[in-house]
């Protein structure tokens, strides 16, 4: 029998077409989990329930800035994460990604902890395990407590390391015998520059007018001291799980020599894995004679593209669905750079997803295109040596967005936000995933 592969994923490369040929769940490593994930503020709702006090996310969607305020019962996977939990089992998830909302675990943002956060979050690890499905936890998407913002002007003041390390080291032992992959923070860069520069996030500080509602802030310094702080708060978090919740410690307690802070400072790479977001690549070139102003203005039309989304219009650079672009290539493309600058270092693929013009679709065969394209371009990656151990489709259910609300939904299964009884309803991409996951289907 003459077997004659399908090549329906092309794209250009230096002046040669590259194809992929289709794929099954069993040609990626057997130890490589597939997963989607949603964030604690995006998704629990809840917002003042049982303890919880207001994250900076609370008060600005209360302020009206971004349109309705339907985040105070957002997803309601506060109430809901059991059954959520079930479409999880039956789409095949391997691995959910979700993060704590620092104010329901630490209604003070330090001190005393929330037994009703804490059971909370016990629940949803439990039930997850209970399926097999393996939780991977961000300890920090955005939401930081309102007080801690109200104290010391959060991400900007020092003082916050030591809260964050806090929160950290609640979570590693209350939850840390059932969770096995953790990460500090989701997209630093983007909340860096989101909050303290274009200031279209909480706590709204802006160099320039972006938009009417932000303070201006001092965009030479802020997003400097917030980055800066936030790569401190990382390492700072990293030694706290290396030298306090390290098996090693356990087994050997006293017969262990500790590192002196100056041999801490020495041990380099303070990750185990790096959690890559992916959702397109920007294409730039250097040019010296560009001015200040003029890149402003380019930031500018950037984002004013990137708001096309709103009405679901796609933008431009996103060519149109079920047409293989070199955009799937560009994954492969940051893969093997980070493998060959930073000594291949593990890889999971934490978010890569599709908002476009899919509200109320059910039949979103765009979203299957776009994700085939990058799962294959991961597929690619690892035979090309990236040691690439995972991938997390944003998001698994339709869950409030940032700065568009509900106007843009990821989820592979649509919720109906009109109702209070938040239906939920797979889309084409939940079956297709299900299909490939479970029951050996094939990605072409
Ligand atoms: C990045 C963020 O981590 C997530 O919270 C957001 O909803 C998605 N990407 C889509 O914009």
């Amino acid at each position: 029998v003459m077997v004659l592969p399908l090549l329906l994923l092309c794209w250009e490369h230096n002046a040669s077409v590259l194809c992929l040929l289709e794929f099954t769940r069993e040609d990626f490593p057997s130890d490589f989990v597939f997963g989607a994930g949603t964030s604690a503020f995006q998704y629990e709702g809840a917002w003042a329930e049982d303890g919880k006090t207001p994250s900076i996310w609370d008060t600005f969607t209360h302020a009206g800035l971004v349109g309705e305020s339907i985040t105070d019962v957002a997803s309601d996977g506060y109430h809901k994460y059991k059954g959520d939990i079930t479409l999880m089992n039956d789409t095949g998830l391997e691995a959910y990604r979700l993060s704590i909302s620092w104010p329901r675990l630490l209604p003070k943002g330090r001190g005393p902890v929330n037994p009703k956060g804490l059971e909370y979050y016990n629940n949803v690890i439990d039930e997850l395990i209970k399926h097999g499905i393996q939780p991977h936890v961000t300890l920090h998407h955005l939401d930081i407590p309102q007080v801690l913002q109200d104290e010391y002007g959060g991400w900007l003041s020092r003082k916050f390391i030591d809260d964050f390390k806090e929160l950290a080291d609640v979570c590693f032992r209350e939850f840390g015998d059932r969770v096995s992959y953790w990460t500090t923070m989701n997209e630093p860069n983007i909340n860096a520059m989101s909050s303290f520069d274009y200031g279209y996030f909480p706590p709204n500080r802006c160099s320039f007018p972006f938009g009417d509602n932000c303070t201006r802030g001092n965009s030479t310094v802020e997003p400097y001291i917030a980055a800066h702080n936030m790569i401190l708060a990382h390492s700072a978090v990293v030694e706290l799980y290396r030298q306090k919740y390290q098996i090693m410690k356990k087994n050997c307690g006293s017969r262990l020599p500790s590192f002196t802070s100056f041999e801490s400072q020495q041990v380099k790479g303070s990750y185990d894995f790096i959690g890559l977001n992916y959702y397109y690549a920007l294409y730039a070139t250097y040019d010296p004679n560009i001015s200040m102003a003029d890149l402003r203005d380019i930031t500018l039309d950037m984002f004013a593209k990137f708001t096309d989304m709103k009405d679901g219009t796609p933008i431009s650079r996103i060519l149109p669905p079920s047409h293989p672009t070199k955009d799937f290539h560009s994954l492969w493309k940051l893969l093997y750079y980070l493998k060959n600058t930073y000594n291949n270092p593990p890889i999971y693929i934490h978010e890569n997803g599709f908002g476009f013009g899919v509200v109320d679709t059910i039949d979103d065969l765009g979203r299957i295109s776009f994700l085939s394209g990058f799962i294959g371009s991961v597929l690619d990656s690892i035979r090309d040596g990236s040691d690439v151990r995972g991938y997390f489709i944003w998001a698994f259910l339709d869950v409030y967005e940032w700065i568009t609300g509900l106007t843009e939904r990821f989820g592979l299964y649509h919720v109906n936000f009109e109702d209070t009884e938040l239906e939920r309803t797979p889309r084409l991409s939940a079956h297709w995933y299900r299909n490939f996951l479970k029951d050996g289907g094939t990605i072409k």
